[in-house]
């Protein structure tokens, strides 16, 4: 163990709790972009006029691309290349080890120790914002992907990490987990849920099932149980699946906050934790993917790579949330994703209203597959 701050702390040793803090790599143009715009109104038009017209903002080979990249760990000074959805190549300085400072809002002298780069998601409405965020002068790239750098949160002078949310023993979270599916299973959603996949998805071909961003389980048990619900559903799925082929069927789920008890306990009821971005490059129209207020643009991003036989997420509407001044969400509407939803039909299986789920609904694709 390091004994002279974070600079030297392991962090490839041990089972890092990373703070919430994740830090943007600096970027330059490795050519001049290609279009140049000269007001807000016309750079905010381009973004629009890419969108529309059809332009990948999400492939899994964009995606793997930039993955296999992250997965060199490049080390500081490092370059990382990421086309743009303008076709522009831009560069990422990786920052790994750097460290920086900040004060909290109480006045605590705070250091970050940035830890290897992971991607970043933008989808049309997040490009948007961050160029109403930053002006034109100087403006960020059009990248759908870009990169970051999670970190670990020190008081200065500390060498141990501050753990905002300790984990919990895995053994009370097994048996909070095992508590939770109990009751979940005796629920009218759960009971709703079943009935619509029985009538409505008996013959569609399924493979797989995908959770994403369902949450640690592992930093409450008491107190939230969103988490466990969530999980909870998505082992209802797994197991209405299984029985309704009989035969085992992969289930995956993919948080960037899972810890390592809630890798353990998932792996003991049959879900296999995947780093991201395993679960983009998994999704596709043979599978099911359940998401719950993911900070990540699920939608737009499986609306560019499959057309998944089910999809569990919040109900869509026609809120983009892609105008200036309005407030911008994680995971947003798009014309695409309603688009895409145009195959599908809706069905309310009692989730909508239910505190432990996001005005979650069930899509079911109308051509079987
Ligand atoms: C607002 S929380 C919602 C958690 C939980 N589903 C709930 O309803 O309480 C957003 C979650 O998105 C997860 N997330 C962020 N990036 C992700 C990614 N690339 N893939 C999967 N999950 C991600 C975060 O770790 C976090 O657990």
């Amino acid at each position: 163990m390091a004994s002279d701050g974070p600079a030297n702390y392991q962090i490839h040793t041990v089972d890092v709790n990373t703070s919430n803090d994740y830090f943007g790599g600096s970027f330059r143009w490795s050519e001049a972009p290609p279009y140049k715009p000269q007001t807000m109104e016309e750079a905010q038009g381009h973004i629009d006029y890419l969108y529309e017209s059809g332009v990948p903002f999400f492939s899994k080979e964009m995606i793997r691309a930039v993955f296999e990249q992250c997965q060199r760990k490049p080390a500081r000074g490092e370059l990382i290349y990421v086309k743009g959805v303008d076709g522009a190549t831009v560069e990422f300085v990786s920052k790994t080890g750097e460290i920086k400072k900040r004060t909290s809002a109480d006045g605590v002298s705070l250091e970050y120790l940035l830890l290897d780069p992971v991607i970043s998601y933008d989808c049309r409405a997040h490009l948007k914002h961050r160029l109403w965020w930053t002006g034109l002068p100087g403006r960020p790239p059009f990248c759908s992907l870009t990169i970051q750098h999670p970190s670990l949160e020190f008081k200065a002078g500390s060498n141990e990490p501050v753990v905002h949310w300790p984990t919990q023993p895995r053994e009370e979270v097994a048996q909070a987990f095992q508590g939770h599916f109990q009751d979940w299973q005796e629920t009218e959603v759960c009971q709703q849920l079943k009935q619509v996949l029985h009538r409505h998805a008996a013959t569609h071909r399924i493979t797989k099932v995908v959770g994403l961003a369902l949450s640690a389980m592992s930093i409450r048990v008491d107190d939230c149980p969103r988490s466990y619900i969530q999980h909870a559903l998505l082992l209802t799925l797994r197991n209405w699946l299984a029985e309704r082929d009989g035969t085992e069927v992969t289930c995956y789920a993919q948080d960037p906050g899972y810890r390592s008890v809630d890798k353990e306990v998932l792996r003991a009821h049959n879900i296999q934790v995947i780093d991201d971005p395993q679960a983009w490059l998994e999704i596709d129209d043979q599978s099911v993917v359940f998401s719950v207020a993911p900070n990540v643009p699920v939608k737009e991003i499986v609306a560019d790579i499959a057309r998944p036989g089910i999809i569990i997420w919040e109900r869509v509407g026609f809120e983009d949330a892609d105008q200036e001044g309005k407030t911008s969400s994680t995971d947003p509407s798009s014309p695409r994703v309603r688009a895409m939803l145009e195959g599908y039909e809706l069905f309310d299986f009692g989730a909508e209203d239910d505190p432990n789920f996001c005005r979650t609904v069930m899509y079911i694709r109308r051509h079987q597959g």
